[in-house]
């Protein structure tokens, strides 16, 4: 098991790791117009962190997407918080430009189709291998475990990117609580099944030909390396619908489609789980899934992606696709017997 790779994360500051001041102060979530205020607009442009950049890009380039659903702010550790080097995609593109195919397929169907999703009541179940399975309600998400923000990268399979900052708390650290039993090998992950308020789920052809639940699947060693993230928040409050709420999986090595939303179990077993997207169509989607400009979908090119929010209207910027999506050093190490042309 990866338990030495997942130790020596905590042991040594993983380069990734954003210095306390480096962070932008948590009020800049809360009244981003006090803060560009403060700075004046003389400091527009400057040399910001990336959220004030994100919150100015928001303000003056960005209209704001308007999304009804009632976010709640989070309270979270800012001195544990993960950097990206990357500029932020702003909010507005961030919950206004999504897959979630059980709202529809189009990229403005699930703000337009999810606003009224009921997260509560709710139910997480963690079982399977596990020493004491464990049921979380909708308050035990972000009370359980301390909150952290994690900047990370998002690249989706279709060649498109964001950057993030979630907030939640590691996989491994939610599975270590419940035991993972001698024998396990994977984790399996699934979403709310429930067609009447998720119509995608009801209709073959608004749901995308997925099999749902929509599904989802982990090694037990991807799984608890210290990237493994599972997200109740993004921009310091509570995740909209549209982006997984109440709480979904991060993977940022992987292609987007193996971060799950809205999950309601989190299996613990000893093979591997089938998956949603390598059911419909296995030669274009594998298990593994790890971001890797060297190997092409069946149908593009995965050496390049287009940054969202990045670079005017009519060009779009394009940026080099990186190994694991700029993740080897934390993860290339899990598959060094694995031939990942064969294994995508
Ligand atoms: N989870 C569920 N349940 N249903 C989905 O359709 N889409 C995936 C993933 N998780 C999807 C899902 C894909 S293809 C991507 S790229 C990411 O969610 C997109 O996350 P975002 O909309 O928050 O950017």
């Amino acid at each position: 098991m990866a338990a030495s790779k997942f130790t020596r994360g905590i042991l040594h500051k993983p380069r990734w790791r954003i210095s306390e001041n480096q962070v932008t102060p948590e009020a800049v979530f809360n009244d981003r117009r006090a803060i560009i205020k403060a700075l004046g607009l003389g400091a527009v442009g400057a040399s910001l962190p990336g959220h004030v950049q994100a919150g100015l890009f928001d303000l003056f380039g960005q209209s704001e997407a308007q999304d009804p659903f009632v976010t709640k702010k989070l309270d979270f550790s800012q001195n544990q918080a993960f950097k990206a080097d990357d500029i932020l995609t702003p909010e507005s593109k961030v919950i206004s430009h999504n897959n979630f195919y059980e709202f529809g397929t189009s990229k403005t169907d699930p703000i337009e189709n999810a606003q009224a999703f009921k997260v509560e009541p709710w139910q997480l179940k963690i079982d399977g291998l596990v020493d004491k399975p464990l049921t979380l309600d909708l308050q035990d998400l972000t009370t359980s475990l301390p909150l952290e923000e994690r900047i990370y990268r998002l690249r989706c399979v279709e060649a498109w990117s964001m950057v993030i900052p979630w907030v939640g708390y590691s996989l491994g650290s939610l599975l270590k609580q419940v035991g993972i039993k001698a024998g396990a090998t994977h984790v399996a992950f699934e979403t709310l099944y429930d067609p009447e308020q998720m119509p995608g789920q009801k209709s073959r052809l608004m749901g995308g030909g997925i099999h749902y639940p929509y599904v989802e699947g982990l090694t037990i060693e991807e799984a608890m390396n210290e990237l493994s993230f599972l997200a109740v928040g993004l921009y310091g409050k509570t995740l909209p619908p549209q982006n997984g709420a109440p709480i979904r999986l991060v993977v940022p090595w992987k292609y987007g489609f193996k971060s799950i939303k809205s999950i309601v179990r989190i299996r613990v077993m000893d093979k591997q789980p089938p998956t949603s997207w390598n059911q419909l169509a296995p030669q274009e989607y594998g298990f593994y899934a790890n971001v890797n400009p060297e190997v092409d979908h069946p149908r593009w090119s995965q050496a390049t992606e287009r940054r969202i929010g990045e670079g005017g209207l009519f060009s779009a910027k394009r940026i080099a696709t990186l190994p694991f999506n700029g993740y080897q050093e934390e993860v290339a190490g899990l598959y060094n017997n694995l031939d990942l042309r064969r294994n995508y």
